[in-house]
């Protein structure tokens, strides 16, 4: 098997996500910020999953109603009250943590950047050293305020001193802690009780089992890692660098795969976008939410879309698009607005001020100018003229329009919902369309009624 493919299902994964984040200054708690359109806690979980290990404990605490709806089923959460510091949200977890799981792995809600490649890593020399407790360090340009890693004169790690609680000697100290550690699970769970809170402000810290074990001569290992993996969020400016990282990151990833994006540093995509090859981007576009788009499509510039699947060879200018489905060859734009239900067939050619929301376009139609299709089922290569409007809404409820397949409607034509419209029909400029419109039918007029003439010639 490929080493690389190994799933740690002997490993427990514990997320450190309770701290207040009080440098945010934000009401939202901070594993909540999002990162590229995604919530910090949420990189945690998926990394936990990207090793195979097993459903995460996530310790929660500061907003914790709110951390709990946005985490769902995907992990088992345990609140820590008061929150004591990093020793103590670990002793709240310690109840629901398997002892048959070989290996705890805490990882932290605000450390997005952590790669997979790297827990292995970590895992990997962990399990290879025999060590009861394992962690990575980095050395950073500005070890700032991490906790200090303290070595013996054998390379040994002997404790991690707290930059607060540190000599002027153990400032010096450039390798520091990431906070990711690992630990053999039954020595983990014989030694928790022997943290000690810190006299004065009451807290825990995680890190004093290093000097515990280093104490017992038990084994520990350290592994290290690059400081852009380890990088912790605590307030806005470190969460805007992430930002600009993480995109980064997916365009890179996007680059390489085939998609040209004329300015990566001006294209905003979020982590769960996909794009087919030989598509192209413009800058000012956002990509954002559960969106595909396909093969050799052309987006933007300064187009936004959302939650939406979009086909091949698309082509979509300065336009918004949220929640709807866009089938192959289909062009959009500048200035048109799809909304949630929006399901444009093959070929559909959207202009400029459409809106389009809860409809379906059959393929070939066209909607060139400013017009609003609402709760509309339309058909296959229909005009819909310049002004055109679904009167959709009576005050209180929405109501269905059907259009036929060849239909023409003419320009500021208004079909007051509910109303159906046969195919091959037709309406004048100005109809005002309150009665429904049989199969080859020319109406017109306010309120519309059937011409003399009865079938539309094509
Ligand atoms: C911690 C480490 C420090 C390390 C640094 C790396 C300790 C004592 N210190 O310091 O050595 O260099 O991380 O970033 O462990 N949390 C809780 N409950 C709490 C307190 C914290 O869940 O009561 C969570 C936070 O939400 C956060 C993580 O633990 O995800 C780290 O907490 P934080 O207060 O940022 O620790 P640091 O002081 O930065
Ligand atoms: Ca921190």
């Amino acid at each position: 098997m490929n080493h690389e493919e190994t799933d740690h299902d002997n490993v427990q994964c514990v997320i450190l996500a309770a701290g207040q984040g009080t440098r945010m200054k934000s009401d939202r708690p901070k594993v909540l910020h999002q990162i590229a359109g995604k919530p910090m806690v949420q990189y945690a979980i998926e990394a936990a999953a990207s090793i195979g290990a097993r459903r995460p404990i996530v310790v929660i605490g500061h907003g914790a109603e709110q951390v709990q709806n946005a985490i769902g089923d995907r992990a088992d959460t345990v609140l820590q009250s008061p929150q004591l510091g990093t020793g103590h949200a670990l002793l709240q977890a310690r109840a629901k943590i398997d002892p048959a799981a070989e290996t705890v792995l805490v990882l932290y809600g605000d450390t997005p950047f952590l790669s997979a490649e790297t827990i292995r890593r970590l895992l990997d020399s962990h399990l290879a050293a025999q060590s009861v407790l394992s962690l990575i360090t980095f050395t950073p340009g500005d070890p700032a305020l991490y906790g200090r890693i303290v070595r013996d004169a054998g390379g040994r790690v002997v404790d991690i001193v707290e930059y607060k609680e540190a000599t002027p000697e153990q400032r010096a100290i450039r390798e520091v802690n990431s906070g990711i550690f690992c630990y053999q699970t039954r020595w983990l769970l014989s030694q928790l009780d022997r943290l000690q809170p810190r006299a004065g402000h009451g807290e825990y810290y995680l890190t004093d089992l290093v000097s515990l074990a280093a104490q017992d001569k038990a084994r520990t290992a350290t592994c290290s890692c690059d400081e852009a993996e380890v990088l912790g969020i605590n307030d806005r400016a470190q969460l805007a660098a992430a930002e600009r990282l993480m995109r980064e990151t997916i365009n890179t990833r996007l680059m390489l795969s085939g998609v040209t994006l004329i300015d990566p540093a001006h294209t905003y995509i979020e982590a769960g976008v996909t794009i087919g090859p030989d598509s192209l981007i413009y800058p000012g576009t956002h990509l954002r939410g559960k969106t595909a788009i396909g093969r050799a499509c052309t987006i933007g510039p300064n187009a936004m879309v959302e939650d939406s699947t979009i086909g091949d060879r698309v082509e979509i200018v300065a336009s918004l698009i949220e929640g709807a489905t866009i089938e192959d060859d289909v062009d959009i734009g500048p200035f048109s607005h799809l909304r949630r239900g929006a399901h444009l067939c093959t070929g559909v050619h959207i202009g400029n001020f459409a809106e389009v929301k809860d409809s379906t376009l059959g393929p070939g139609t066209k909607q060139g100018h400013f017009s609003y299709l609402g709760n509309a089922a339309i058909g296959a290569n229909v005009n819909i003229g310049a002004g055109t409007i679904t009167c959709n809404y009576d005050g209180q409820r929405k109501h269905p329009t059907t259009i036929g397949d060849n239909t023409f409607i003419g320009s500021d034509t208004l079909l007051v919902a509910p109303v159906n419209i046969g195919h091959d029909a037709q309406t004048g400029a100005g109809a005002v369309v309150t009665h429904d419109v049989a199969d080859h039918e020319l109406v017109y007029g306010v309120p519309a009624r059937p011409a003399k003439r009865a079938t539309r010639n094509e």
